[in-house]
């Protein structure tokens, strides 16, 4: 049998020009975050599995992590998300760092599920916290800072909607509302989170179940399901609308507005996975119903550094995958056309590869990217190899233009092609990064 040339299920290699989209992605999203003040910081893709079972969402811990002991017999998982590691990180400096702090990390996660659209087994993931606000200013600099990267992208406010919704909100709802008991609260919570992925009939009678006889007689089932189906915290019945949770959630989607943001709204819906979120949860949501998973998720997460037995730290943050991300472009036509990082390939005519070294030495000292063809192939297919490879520019070398100093350079782009000096190629190259 022959060895599979294909990754691991789920995962991606990265050809050339899947990495020079990778790549597009993450430098985009860098300069924006830098363009707010964060700084990128990062740490090891293996943790211990102590750090995963206190800190993360049970599912995630017990059916997502690839975890195993290593040779000293240490129980180790590949991190399936950078919260607990940025946690632990922020908590092992928390006196020496000054707040609020802004971090960013572009970490690969491994979680085991199964490969569809959307979700894969590895993925990349922008993480985005800040350390150190208790109030809806962190809240609101997160949102509209992710919403200046979608932006960047090229997209418009038609294609993406932003979800935030509050566990303050949910908890007032289940504990005091419906007055549900901690485990049918948390089982609540995960059934919600899962309401778009189930067929009505089968979630209704999933909240019925959840009920005890004497809640049902009350009516708790009637009074879930209406409350589930409001668009707006103004629909809520008064008493909710009148919590401090509900409050601030008004006060965000004001505070969004006002900077612009006015594809925010509340979605009562929006749960999120992880148990550690404290206040305001928010996603985002293309509006493309073929993208049906959120982009990015995030929230307020008060209570994770104080659980390594230093002070909290008030804290809230998004990660937003590459996967969904892609996806989104994709559909929405916004990915650029991303040439090769070589901006010029050299063909040479006839023998001079030695000939033609001191000139590739001052073009390349001079900042021009260039790659030398030496197969001693035919022109033509060397002129192929050029296109197939996505560079800009062919550059012919010969003995006449190596005596001559003057150089045919032809823009595989336009198909122009220039009779130039070494310094005007260098020039010509240069200006063709701003075209
Ligand atoms: P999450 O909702 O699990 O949150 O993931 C955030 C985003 O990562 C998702 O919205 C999705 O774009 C992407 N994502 C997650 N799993 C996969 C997958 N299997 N394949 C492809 N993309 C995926 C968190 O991970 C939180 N730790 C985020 C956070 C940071 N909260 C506060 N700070």
């Amino acid at each position: 049998m022959s060895l599979s040339t294909q990754p691991y299920k789920g995962a991606r290699d990265f050809y050339p020009e899947d990495k020079r989209l990778q790549k597009y992605l993450f430098s985009t999203m860098r300069r924006v975050v830098e363009r707010f003040g964060y700084e990128e910081y990062d740490a090891p893709i293996l943790e211990s599995l102590d750090l995963y079972k206190a800190k993360s969402g049970e599912e995630i811990v017990n059916e997502q992590t690839y975890a195993f002991t290593d040779r000293g017999g240490r129980e180790v998982v590949i991190r399936p998300e950078m919260t607990p590691s940025v946690s632990r990180m922020v908590a092992g400096r928390r006196q020496e760092l000054g707040y609020p702090l802004r971090w960013y990390s572009i970490p690969n996660l491994w979680r085991y599920e199964r490969p569809q659209r959307g979700r894969l087994r590895e993925h990349w993931q922008l993480n985005v916290d800040v350390f150190g606000i208790d109030n809806l200013n962190a809240e609101h600099e997160l949102i509209v800072l992710a919403d200046a990267i979608i932006r960047e992208y090229g997209a418009k406010r038609t294609m993406y909607t932003i979800q935030l919704n509050s566990r303050k909100l949910m908890d007032y709802i289940m504990n005091d509302y419906l007055d549900l008991d901690s485990v049918q609260s948390h089982t609540l919570s995960k059934l919600i989170d899962r309401i778009n992925k189930m067929e009505r009939p089968a979630f209704v009678a999933a909240c019925d179940a959840l009920f005890t006889p004497t809640q049902r007689d009350n009516g708790a089932s009637q009074k879930l399901l209406e409350i589930l189906a409001v668009k707006s915290v103004s629909d809520l019945p008064q008493v909710i609308q009148d919590t401090p949770a509900a409050i601030e959630i008004r006060d965000l989607l004001q505070l969004l507005d006002a900077s612009g943001v006015t594809n925010a709204e509340f979605d009562i819906t929006i749960m999120r996975g992880f148990d550690y979120y404290t206040g305001i949860v928010f996603e985002m949501m293309d509006t493309d119903p073929e993208n049906n998973r959120a982009m990015f998720g995030g929230g307020r997460y008060d209570g994770l550094v104080g659980l390594f037995g230093v002070e909290p730290v008030p804290t809230v943050g998004f990660g937003w995958g590459d996967v969904t991300l892609a996806n989104f472009l994709e559909t929405h036509d916004l990915l650029p056309k991303l040439t090769s990082e070589t901006e010029v390939y050299a063909i040479l005519i006839g023998d001079v590869y030695n000939e033609a070294q001191r000139l590739l030495a001052t073009l390349r000292s001079e900042g021009v990217t260039i790659a030398v063809d030496s197969s001693g192939r035919k022109l033509a297919s060397q002129l192929k190899n050029a296109v197939k490879k996505d560079i800009r520019f062919a550059l012919f070398i010969g003995e006449d233009e190596l005596k001559s100093g003057q150089f045919n350079l032809k823009d595989l782009r336009s198909g122009e092609e220039l009779k130039l000096s070494a310094e005007r190629v260098v020039s010509t190259v240069l200006d063709g990064r701003r075209q």
